[in-house]
């Protein structure tokens, strides 16, 4: 393993300023390797976890967690896995409701035959600070955090991670995540790129974005059709939800704490219509399913007279609640009593949402690097609809030809959703079936888009 010593301590002293630090930030992963999650079964993987910090002054510190690929890991590609929220836990959803190799049950955690970790080494990272085992010591580092403060921490979480695993500076690297990940993942590899410019230090091959947040009003007005169309809303409802006031204007107006009254009015029929016993992160679902709900409910804020319903009895926050498990990640509760799916000390800018990201994935894919936007199909948080439109816009823009035409693609014997394929870097897919939190709901289909994403191949045409 060829560590590239001088780019480290060079990195060491550019970033932490001096050789005490550097000192401190020995014995680099060893003593963030996790022994043994209570309740685990026999693995052959690797597990790490604990922190980086990218702010000395204020003490910021991003926890992650990095499970090594199941076999091979060192002819694997590293993937950086990232939730939204804002201010939703890349552990808590990603790694233990998603795409991790365990999913709590009780006392003990079980086995994903669907992990990720089939295909790559997996990071989870908790970010921005505030969010489940992250913290700041200086609690003014939750005020006002903004997409551009979050995009700068991740960045130095990546480089300062390297220096506690500098086997894998040099390895392929991918970030996926999905719904306001859409945001944190664009904007963080387009301040890697830009390093990259000055020293090439991050290999970044591709991202993946499932069902992201790209452009605002595109994502958010398509939920009426979506409704709509899903019987969920009558025909007269969508008809002022289109035109009286849509979602992107009531959402607007709401972060503004300036709803109109005929935004409340037409919000009100909606959410009657809708009912909160149906699950709009997948509306085949029933409700209370896990703390997944949660995810978004930042994106998508409370409907009026609507409580997002979280299950009480969560098995991940009991889990992660538990003393032993957090001795075992190495995890510290600070400032905080419980670690909880959506930070609730967290205190985003939510104006950023309107901040749109689709024109960074565009600057990305002229850079060469890879993109796949995928969509649970039975979201209406953010409807496939919505991105599919963005991602041909975005095709059309760059002058990219289609290159697969929109066919279904398989998983096993059964489709597994819909594809279409721009130049040699954009693609578009649907996951059938599957939630906004598609690998929860859909897991085989999700890994399959997934080796298929890692490896730049097209999906399975047939079984
Ligand atoms: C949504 O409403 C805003 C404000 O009324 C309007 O500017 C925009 O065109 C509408 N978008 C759609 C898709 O209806
Ligand atoms: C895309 O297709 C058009 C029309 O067939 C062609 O003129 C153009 O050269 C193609 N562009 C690329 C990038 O292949």
């Amino acid at each position: 393993m060829a560590v590239p010593v001088l780019l480290v301590l060079e990195l060491c002293f550019l970033m932490m300023g001096g050789l005490v630090v550097v000192v401190e930030s020995f014995p680099f992963s060893e003593a963030d390797k996790i022994a043994w999650l209570p309740g685990q079964p026999f693995v052959g993987f690797q597990q790490f976890s604990g922190y980086v910090t990218v702010d000395d002054k204020k003490q910021k510190s991003l926890f992650y967690y990095f499970v090594e690929a199941e076999f091979d890991p060192f002819s694997k590609p590293l993937v950086l896995w990232l939730n939204g929220g804002p201010g939703c836990s890349s552990l808590g959803v990603g790694a233990f409701s998603e795409n991790g190799p365990f999913r709590p049950n009780g006392q003990v955690l079980v086995k994903n035959e669907y992990s990720w970790n089939r295909e790559a080494n997996m990071l989870y990272l908790e970010t921005p600070v505030g969010v489940g085992f992250s913290y700041s010591t200086d609690a003014s580092s939750y005020e006002a955090v903004s997409d551009q403060q979050t995009a700068r921490d991740n960045l130095v979480f990546l480089q300062r991670w390297f220096l506690k695993f500098p086997q894998y500076l040099h390895r392929d690297l991918f970030i996926t995540g999905e719904s306001y990940a859409g945001h944190y993942i664009p904007q963080l590899a387009k301040l890697m790129t830009e390093f990259n410019q000055k020293e090439k230090l991050f290999n970044l091959k591709g991202i993946a974005l499932g069902n992201p947040v790209l452009e605002f009003a595109t994502d958010f007005n398509s939920r009426a059709e979506f409704f709509w169309s899903h019987g969920l809303i009558s025909d007269s409802t969508y008809k002022i939800f289109t035109s009286s006031c849509n979602y992107s204007r009531y959402v607007s107006e709401y972060y503004r704490s300036s709803v109109s009254p005929v935004c409340s009015k037409v919000m009100s029929q909606v959410s009657r219509e809708t009912s909160r016993f149906v699950d709009k992160y997948d509306v085949t679902l029933d409700v209370c399913i896990s703390s997944v709900l949660s995810q978004s409910k930042k994106i998508s804020p409370q409907q009026v007279g609507e409580k997002i319903d979280v299950c009480v009895e969560d098995e991940t926050v009991n889990y992660l609640n538990r003393q032993d498990v957090q001795n075992a990640f190495h995890a510290r509760l600070v400032g905080v009593n419980r670690w909880v799916v959506c930070s609730d000390i967290l205190d985003y800018e939510l104006l950023d949402v309107e901040i749109p990201t689709i024109s960074l994935v565009g600057e990305l894919i002229k850079a060469g690097i890879r993109v796949l936007v995928y969509s649970g199909d039975q979201d209406s948080v953010i409807p496939l609809t919505g991105s599919r439109t963005l991602v041909r816009g975005l095709a059309n823009q760059l002058g990219l030809n289609t290159t697969v035409p929109y066919r279904v693609w398989f998983g096993g014997q059964q489709v597994g959703g819909w594809t279409q394929v721009y130049g040699d870097t954009l693609s578009f897919a649907t996951i059938r079936g599957a939630s906004h939190e598609a690998p929860f709901s859909q897991p085989g289909r999700s890994l399959v888009l997934f080796q298929s994403f890692l490896q730049g191949m097209p999906l399975p045409e047939m079984f």
